[in-house]
């Protein structure tokens, strides 16, 4: 099983690009910037990864974001993210940028697209990678800042497939940012909203009402609510769920207690994805891994799972037939 797991080729729909910072590198980095973290080494960071909830992770990970300042930077943590989808046959990624996370700090978001995209560019030229970009509006800050940052990014609106909602959910609902999704949809983005990780299975409604979204990111709190349950499965609404992030986030207290095999057995279409690796202790070999220990997640479920992400992915149609012929022709492979 650890075999077939680790070899089935897979697509990642839910990873936050500055959540792929490993230790190693947020030292390297700060190092040759010349800022400096609030760690002596490489291990007082790892053990300060422990947290009680969302925003307990935000708080750190901001914080590590810190070093990232020039287009190299964003280059070197976009390619060390893209080589592990290689050694884990991640074969394709949509990938989440902050972009206020370094505007704010007077980094300019051209740096920012043109360093992650360098990457993606030479991933794809190097071993056919193939990628998405979204752009994520940090929902604690405000609706307003959400517009600014959009209108800053449509210079650079061909490198872009969509953009989402991420940070602090508790207590900013997807409705704060209608005019912005109104807008990044009138200028042509897809969109998608984290909803329904910590927050209740209302703002999972707003997201899908108000902002139009094409995938809920997380959504597990849907199970609440057997409506919505019911609507997700009507509409075939892609949940992109993250179970090493839940854990860690103590969304659920262990994974045995996990809900993703319950909505996949009543027909979610339920993913599953990284979040931020180098926080939660694994890409996605490790969070196939781990559903397989707690939950004994079966060959045919996890083919379902790296189905539904093909499905669920936004690429065009020809791109989705070549991904289903190389799952097709692996579970052929290794009945
Ligand atoms: N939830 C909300 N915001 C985030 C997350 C998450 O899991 N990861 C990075 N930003
Ligand atoms: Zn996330």
């Amino acid at each position: 099983m650890k075999q077939f797991l680790e070899n089935l080729p897979k697509a990642e729909l839910h990873l936050h690009i500055e959540g792929s910072l490993e230790p190693e590198l947020m030292f390297e980095i700060g190092q040759r910037n010349g800022v400096k973290l609030p760690f002596a080494s490489v291990e007082d960071v790892r053990a300060a990864y422990q947290f009680h909830n969302l925003q307990e992770f935000l708080d750190i990970y901001y914080q590590g974001a810190n070093v990232l300042l020039y287009e190299r930077d964003f280059y070197d943590m976009t390619m060390a993210y893209l080589r592990r989808c290689q050694q884990q046959n991640v074969i394709h990624a949509e990938i989440f940028f902050d972009p206020q996370t370094h505007t704010d700090r007077g980094v300019d978001i051209g740096v920012v697209i043109n360093g992650i995209c360098g990457a993606l560019k030479d991933a794809e030229n190097e071993w056919g990678m193939s990628s998405r970009l979204i752009l994520c509006f940090l929902r604690h800050l405000s609706g307003e800042a959400a517009m600014e940052t959009l209108l800053q990014a449509l210079p650079y609106r061909d490198r872009i497939i969509g953009v989402g909602l991420d940070s602090s959910e508790v207590g900013h609902p997807p409705e704060k940012f209608k005019a912005a999704f109104d807008r990044a949809r009138e200028e042509g983005f897809l969109t998608v909203a984290h909803a329904g990780e910590e927050g209740p299975p209302e703002y999972i409604w707003q997201a899908l009402d108000l902002l139009k979204v094409s995938r809920i990111d997380h959504g597990v709190r849907c199970i609440e609510d057997n409506a919505l349950v019911d609507r997700l499965i009507a509409e075939k609404m892609p949940l992109t769920v993250c179970p090493l992030s839940n854990i860690k986030l103590c969304v659920f207290e262990k994974m045995a207690d996990h809900n993703l095999l319950q909505l996949l057995d009543r027909g979610v279409k339920v993913t599953v994805n990284s979040d931020d690796p180098a926080y939660f202790g694994g890409y996605m070999n490790e969070n196939f891994l781990a559903l397989h220990a707690a939950l004994d997640l079966t060959q045919e479920q996890a083919a379902s799972l790296v189905r539904n992400s093909f499905e669920a992915s936004f690429v065009s149609e020809s791109e989705r037939a070549g991904f289903m012929n190389r799952l097709d022709a692996f579970l052929v492979a290794n009945q």
